[in-house]
């Protein structure tokens, strides 16, 4: 039955009913919304806008009906127009006409801007937990392979040599402020609508910073038109999940290049990995495409929220139960991915060796060539570069690395080179000496990642 039946002469048609149904995907916020009742019906007992007893026993029967839903012993009608209309009429059904107060004061407009707050509130709090223990996990992988020496990429071609630990790290800051992205969304959304009635408040004496207050918010929103018909909250974390998922699925992306034959600097632990059906030989990183593949969702959820809301005159209008759907998704989708995520980077084995192997070759050491040049012998960086270049190109046609050309060969495109070069352009040197803050130096590996963990204490 609706809750709106007065106007009307006929019950809504089945196929209407299904279509304007929201209860498939918000029932999931019963208890938000029954919290969220207790408050509201606390507050009408102590205004004295309904009697204090009857009050009490709204707030101890919607305690029961949150219990029976959780037991089992009340299922969620799924032909119920919403999750407010569900409890409301259980509610009802319950106590008679004190049910048929609690709605004093309150339209499910205010009611379901409150609990999908509520709803977020909760779910990006285990998300951070989440965030927090990856980034705990790229931080100790760090301090492990801190002096790994691993070739730094641009374009995909070898550029310079970095560690490992400080690859890993890069990856730890971007996570950092994708949590302090989902902090600074959920600061703002820390205002209870509660009050704005159905757009324009109400004639009620209504508490409203009392509400507020129960329901753990810092304050009421401040107009009932924007407290009712505003989903920026949505929209923000549907962005902040999907920065997030951008930067799992660069990580993804390399997780799968660096497990591939053609890398090998990683391997997988078997548990994060499947098969093939038809080659059986194959061992594929799954897990990490896919959850390269579900970032797309992710965006698409932002996408709708954005087109959703730009066109919508205020107040509330239905369109807006589109909200729900779109940033649960975003946030369950980033939970998703980053439950097998975490334990997949904990397991993997990191092949030094290999890495090592791939900064031998590949020039990386090239501009510590040049910069030896200028730093030692006074030449200008200019000249030193076309200089290299000439000796790489000399290398090339030798098959050899600048670690293994001869001096003499050094001296005949520059006169200026003595046995002090090798030395310079060792890999372990070149990367030990990028100790400016921010770089890749075993030393400021290690140091930065305990800097990270101490950083995470912050977000808790
Ligand atoms: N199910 C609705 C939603 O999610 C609740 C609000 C309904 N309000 C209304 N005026 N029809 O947005």
């Amino acid at each position: 039955m609706k809750l709106w039946k007065g106007r009307f002469k006929k019950e809504a048609d089945p196929k209407t009913n299904d279509f304007n149904s929201s209860i498939a995907f918000d029932s999931r916020m019963f208890r938000q919304d029954i919290e969220g009742s207790i408050a509201h019906a606390t507050m009408l007992g102590r205004q004295g806008i309904i009697d204090e007893g009857e009050s009490m026993r709204i707030c101890v029967e919607l305690g029961k009906i949150r219990q029976d839903i959780e037991t089992g012993a009340l299922a969620i009608d799924p032909d119920a127009e919403d999750i407010h209309t569900f409890v409301e009429q259980e509610l009802t059904a319950r106590l008679g006409d004190a049910g048929k107060r609690l709605h004093t004061g309150r339209s499910r407009n205010d009611q379901v801007a409150l609990d999908v707050r509520l709803t977020l509130r909760e779910e990006c709090g285990g998300l951070k937990g989440q965030l927090i223990g990856l980034v705990q996990v790229l931080a100790q992988k760090a301090e492990q392979h801190a002096a790994a020496v691993v070739p730094g990429y641009t374009h995909m071609q070898r550029a310079q040599p970095v560690t490992f630990g400080h690859h890993l790290l890069a990856y730890a800051e971007m996570l950092l402020r994708d949590l302090s992205r989902f902090e600074d969304a959920l600061k703002r959304m820390d205002q209870c609508p509660l009050g704005s009635g159905a757009l324009a408040g109400t004639t009620y004496p209504l508490d409203r910073a009392l509400t507020a207050k129960l329901l753990g918010f810092t304050s009421p929103t401040q107009n009932s038109l924007d407290g009712v018909s505003d989903r920026d909250f949505c929209a923000e974390i549907a962005f902040a999940a999907s920065m997030t998922m951008v930067h799992l699925s660069r990580l993804c992306e390399e997780l799968v290049l660096w497990c591939s034959w053609e890398f090998k600097f990683i391997e997988l632990d078997d548990a994060f990995c499947t098969g093939s059906s038809i080659m059986p030989q194959k061992k594929n990183p799954d897990l990490a495409e896919l959850i390269r593949g579900k970032s797309g969702r992710v965006f698409g959820d932002l996408m709708g929220l954005l087109t959703m809301m730009k066109g919508l005159p205020l107040a509330y209008n239905k369109d807006m139960q589109e909200d729900k759907e779109a940033v649960f998704d975003a946030v369950d989708t980033l939970k998703l991915c980053l439950t097998p995520l975490t334990p997949m980077l904990e397991t993997m084995r990191v092949l030094e060796e290999n890495m090592r192997a791939a900064a031998a070759k590949g020039f990386i050491n090239a501009t510590d060539c040049a910069d030896w040049l200028v730093a030692v012998k006074g030449l200008p960086f200019r000249d030193a570069y076309k200089i290299t270049g000439e000796l790489v190109a000399l290398c090339i046609d030798r098959g050899l690395t600048l670690e293994e050309l001869p001096l003499e060969d050094y001296q005949a495109v520059c006169q200026s080179f003595d046995q002090g070069v090798y030395e310079a352009i060792s890999l372990e040197k070149t990367v030990g000496d990028r100790k400016v803050l921010g770089g890749p130096a075993p030393e400021n590996v290690r140091a930065q990642a305990q800097r990270v963990l101490k950083m995470l204490k912050e977000f808790r």
